[in-house]
């Protein structure tokens, strides 16, 4: 079976083609990020405008690298949701329009089911599972049991993790996304030389605008007072305490559902502290951890791909197939995809 993938959810432009749900034949990616560094973060209308232009020619690059054409695709598969709503959009009517021009069936897939679906690209994951998904949008812990359905069991209620990484980077001066900046960084900090807040945020939810909040004030105290201070100790103080409230949710998660498996999901996870200590600590209760490759962690086609292939297998009947009425949904839980 294969798969056309689309992916135009934030500032990605992404084509892929996907065989039986495992093996990616071609997986393109056009990135906006030198555009939208310039904002120090991503610009909904020039984000849309920059999918326009570039959707055709990136599915011809897929296609070319797949050695497949249209007509050999079984499905379409398009993030519909959540997402910027003018940029799903483009994906969407382009998809629609293969789909009505090519008579080929068209699968809404639900972006953050693509980020942990990605998972299941590279490794044989053993269901149930505890999700931790962690991106610039989004910060959920998610139930999947063996019938592929997903249980949300907590979110933040304030910033997503990749948000505030993003934040610190901004107030440090240090460029966009700032994820990677900030993690490479911290590989020359002291993370013990800074404190900072532990949030107090009761079940599976997260709040990390205290945390960006202690960084922010840290700095303008700094500055106001004419002191010099260390960026590295300041980006491996934030990201160890960021990094802890992450894996000890998602371990209370694990433990409480009795899951043997948890899956890291989205942006954020490439995140190599993140990575290191969630494995680490999941080992001492025998449960293995898996997160996708660096390629498969940010956003791209492939992962929509996959995520289709296993909601035809698995989905509710009613929704596995759109007709030519699919619109955007700019924010949805994952449960009622
Ligand atoms: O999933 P993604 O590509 O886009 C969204 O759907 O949001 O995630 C992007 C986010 C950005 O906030 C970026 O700073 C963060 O992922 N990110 C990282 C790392 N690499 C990317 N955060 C921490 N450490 C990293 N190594
Ligand atoms: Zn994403």
């Amino acid at each position: 079976m294969l798969i056309l993938g689309i992916e135009t959810s934030c500032d990605e432009t992404s084509v892929a083609v996907v065989e039986d749900g495992k093996k990616i034949l071609s997986n393109k990616i056009s990135s906006q990020i030198e555009i939208h560094k310039e904002y120090g973060g991503v610009v909904p209308e020039i984000a849309s405008r920059h999918h326009i232009k570039n959707i055709a020619a990136v599915m011809q690059e897929s296609l070319d690298e797949a050695g497949v054409g249209l007509d050999d695709m079984d499905y379409i598969a398009v993030t519909y949701a959540p997402g910027l709503i003018g940029a799903l959009l483009v994906g969407i009517s382009f998809a629609k329009a293969i789909s009505y021009g090519k008579n080929i069936p068209l699968v809404p897939v639900h972006h953050l089911k693509g980020h942990i679906y990605s998972n299941f690209a590279e490794h044989e994951v053993k269901l149930p599972a505890i999700c931790l998904i962690v991106s610039g949008g989004h910060t959920n812990i998610v139930y999947l049991n063996e019938e592929h359905r997903f249980e949300n069991l907590g979110g933040t209620l304030d910033d997503a993790v990749g948000e505030s990484y993003d934040k610190v980077a901004r107030v440090l001066g240090l460029g966009y996304p700032g994820g990677p900046i900030i993690d490479k960084l911290s590989y020359n900090g002291n993370p013990d030389a800074i404190s900072m807040p532990e949030p107090k945020v009761g079940g599976y939810d997260f709040s990390f605008s205290g945390v960006k909040t202690a960084v922010i004030n840290y700095v303008n105290k700094m500055r106001m007072k004419g002191e010099v201070f260390s960026p590295e100790d300041l980006a491996a103080s934030f990201q160890e305490r960021v990094v802890d409230i992450l894996c000890k949710k998602t371990i209370a998660a694990a433990l409480e559902k009795g899951v043997k498996t948890i899956l890291i999901a989205g942006g954020v996870a490439a995140n190599s502290a993140l990575r290191r200590e969630l494995s680490k600590r999941a080992e001492e209760h025998g449960i293995e951890v898996h997160y996708p490759s660096m390629a498969l962690c940010t956003d791209n086609a492939a992962m929509i791909s996959v995520a289709a292939y296993y909601k035809l297998n698995y989905g509710r009947e009613e929704g596995k197939i759109a007709d030519l009425g699919l619109n955007g949904v700019a924010s949805m839980p994952i449960e009622e995809d």
